[in-house]
Order: structure tokens, then sequence, then C-alpha cells
């Protein structure tokens, strides 16, 4: 496996210490390795432990190194970290990493570093337009220094104003724009479509599936990350849609299928991650129908949206999803091919500790060439990634995975 770009989460003594554990979360998701450096002050607020359980990494603290220990860690911390992200940021340590002041581990630390610093400063307001703050601030930008924030809002002190450490998502978006990973879908249209059906019967009951969209909401967010301009075509959603992806709304089949096609022809990739519902009621009540003994409830199937756009197809990418109980890799490979697809994504959803609605899932990947991924259980955000590093292969022409459709430009 690729060795994972390593980062520096500096964490210095403000209240909002306890959002850090959430940022490195993030940032994990990100498939990034944290590594927690923090003040004294900032143990007060969060313990070390909790980093260190989160991270599976060693944090570095004040004090020094005990006999037998690395005699230099502030040195050898950070060595081939690809950024420091100081978060929260105190007033104290913009000012000394600002002038040069290297009096406990964390500020040693970031003195020897040569790495590229994001600040997300946190503090009372007064304190952030103290001349003295702003001055540090300017200094440190001239330096080189990113930052991130603050927000204005309401601080812990009490008062309203301009000193909030800025929200995570934010924080961590930002890292990764500044991390430039690799923006190899740079000008490529994605369509994305993720979460579950909503196929009306009356005004106020649908058939649906357990699909909570999370794989294709990490599709869509690393596509975008990735440099992609990404369209979501959300069904029903169990998770809030990210708000910097052009979004549209399709919970029924026969709506996701006209959205769809509608936006095909314009794109270069159509991921299916949505579970379409297979049928829809023959007919949709306008009223709300009444309690009855029993009730044989008229189906008609759906179209087929993912065969449908194959068959349209000149130039798409176009990879599915399965959700098998049995034989899935072999179910998988029969989907794959009947419905012309170019890749597949194969879950076993028969497990209930992945798959539906959870963070985390293991998939078997097949491609049309019949290359075979296994990737181990991993986050649905990672296993995104895996999925693009497929696709970008493929819009560049390797991996040999299109040679057997005819027509293809
Ligand atoms: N799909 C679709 N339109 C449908 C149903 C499914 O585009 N009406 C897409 C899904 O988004 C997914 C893929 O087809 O990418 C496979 O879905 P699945 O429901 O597992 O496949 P089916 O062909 O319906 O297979 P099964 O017979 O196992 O239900």
């Amino acid at each position: 496996m690729m060795s994972k770009t390593k980062i520096v989460l500096a964490v210095t003594g403000s209240v909002a210490a306890y959002k850090s554990a959430e940022i490195a979360r993030r940032l994990m998701d990100e498939s990034l390795s944290v590594h927690v450096a923090m003040t004294a002050n900032a143990e007060k607020f969060i313990t070390p432990l909790t980093f260190a359980a989160l991270t599976g990494n060693h944090v570095l603290r004040h004090g020094y190194p005990a006999p037998g220990d690395d005699p230099m860690p502030h040195i050898t911390f950070q060595r081939g970290a690809s950024l420091i992200l100081i978060a929260p940021a105190t007033a104290n340590i913009i000012g000394k990493l600002a002038n040069g002041i290297a009096d406990d581990m964390l500020s040693s630390m970031l003195m020897a570093s040569d790495a590229p610093v994001l600040v997300a400063p946190a503090m009372n307001a007064n304190m952030y337009n103290h001349p003295s703050v702003r001055k540090n601030i300017e200094t440190l930008k001239q330096l080189g220094a990113g930052f991130i924030g603050p927000a204005t809002g309401e601080l812990a002190c009490g008062e309203t104003g301009e000193g909030k450490m800025e929200r995570v998502e934010n924080i961590v978006s930002q890292v990764l724009d500044r991390l430039d990973l690799g923006r190899d879908l740079l000008g490529r249209k994605i369509l994305v479509t993720a979460g579950g059906a909503r196929e009306p019967i009356d005004p106020v009951r649908f058939i649906g599936n357990r699909s909570s969209g999370k794989m294709g909401v990490a599709i869509a967010q690393a596509a975008a990350r990735r440099g992609a301009d990404v369209t979501l075509v959300a069904g029903a959603m169990e998770i809030p849609v990210p708000e910097d992806i052009e979004t549209i709304y399709a919970p029924t089949a026969l709506e996701m299928m006209r959205t769809v096609q509608e936006r095909f022809t314009d794109s270069d990739v159509l991921v299916m991650a949505a579970a379409v519902g297979d049928y829809r009621a023959r007919s949709v009540a306008s009223g709300k129908i009444k309690e009855k003994e029993s009730w044989d409830l008229s189906l008609v199937r759906n179209p087929d949206i993912i065969a449908k756009m194959c068959a349209l197809r000149n130039k798409q990418i176009v990879v599915g999803f399965a959700a098998e109980t049995d034989n899935a890799e072999k179910s998988g490979r029969e989907k794959l091919l009947r419905k012309n697809m170019d890749m597949i994504v194969v879950n076993d959803v028969s497990r209930d500790d992945i798959g539906f609605g959870s963070d985390y899932n293991e998939v078997v990947i097949i491609t049309r060439s019949g290359e075979t991924i296994k990737p181990q259980k991993m986050s649905k955000r990672e296993i995104g990634e895996i999925i693009l590093d497929r696709i970008a292969g493929m819009l560049t022409g390797g991996y040999g995975d299109r040679g057997l459709v005819g027509g293809r430009t």
C-alpha cells in the first residue's frame, strides 16, 4: 500500500481544543497520517491519550525526553510532514512563531520544521483584535503561513465577535487544498448518484430501501477534491449533502432517470451509487389510502437507469454498484457484463458490520477487463479514492479496461 501523507496537528491551549479530535478524525478519513503535538496548556483541555488512541500515533508533549527515549523529539517528530496545522492556535503560539521563540516542545518543533504551516486561530475577540496579535499574524503571513478563519460568532467567554475557531469542515478542506493531493480529475465532469429510493404510494407512504447515501457522497467529495466538476443526484439521504457540490434531488427512479439522462451526454463519468428502487406503485393515490383488512399493492418495474445509460453512451465511463447477499463476486461480474458497465463495486450486504449506513465497507471492485481488486475493510472515503484512482486511469487510457467496448473515442 502507498505510504500515507504525514501531517502534524499542533494543538494549543484553547477551549476549541476539543474540536481538534474531530479534525484529527476527519483528516484520517482522508487517508492522511496524523501526528499530534500538544502544549502543556492544551493538555488541560483534552488529553494526549485521546489523540494517541484516535490517530494510533505517538503524541508529542511538553517535557524532557525520558532516558532511553528519542533525545531530540522536536527535530525528529515532524520529519517528513507535508504540512503542519496549528488548530486551535492561541495568541501565544502565534506570537511565539512570529518572533522566533522556542521555549517549549511544541514551539521548538515548529521552529525546527520547514513544512508549510496553516494556522486556525481561536481566542477572545479583543485578543484577536489586539494590535500586537494582528502584527504577529501579518508577520506570519509574510513568512508564508496560511490562516484559516477565525470565524465570527459566540465565543467561549460569552461575548460575540471575531475569534472563534473556523468550522472543522472548512479547516479540513483547506488543509486538503493546500496539500494538493493530486488534481487528476481536473476539468472532468462527473455525475454521481447516491442514496435510497422513495417511491410514493400515497401522500404519506412510500416504498424505500436502506441506503444512507454515504458511499455516493464520499465519491462525490473525493472527485470534487481531485478537481472534477461534480453533480450529485441525490435520492433519499440519511446524511447531509455537501454544501459545495451541486446537488439535484431525485428520490424516485423516474426523476433520477430524467435527471441523469439530461446530464449524461455532457459527462465524462457516471457513478451510480444510488440504490434505485426496482419497482414503483402502479398508481399513486392522490389522497391517503384508508386502513383496510388486507391490501394488494400493484407494482410496476422502474427503468434500469444504468443499463439505459450504458446503451446510450459514447465516451462515458460508467461505474455501477451491486448489493449482493450470495456469491457476491460472481453475481457482480455477471451484472457488470449484463448491464455493460466499465466497473462494478460489489458489496456483500449480508454482513451488518459494513455496508448500509456504516462509515466502512468491504467491497470487491471488478473491471470490464476482468481485473478484480479486493481492498481490505476501510472507510467509504478510502474506497471512494480507490474507485476514483481506477476511473482516473481509465480516463487517461491506462489499465486497458476500455478496449472491449466498440466505438469509443
Ligand atoms: N440501477 C439502476 N436502475 C435501476 C436499478 C439499479 O441504475 N432501476 C443501478 C444501481 O444504481 C447500481 C446497479 O444498477 O449501480 C446495480 O443495482 P442492483 O439493484 O444491485 O442491481 P439489479 O440489476 O437490480 O440486480 P438484482 O437483480 O440483484 O436486484
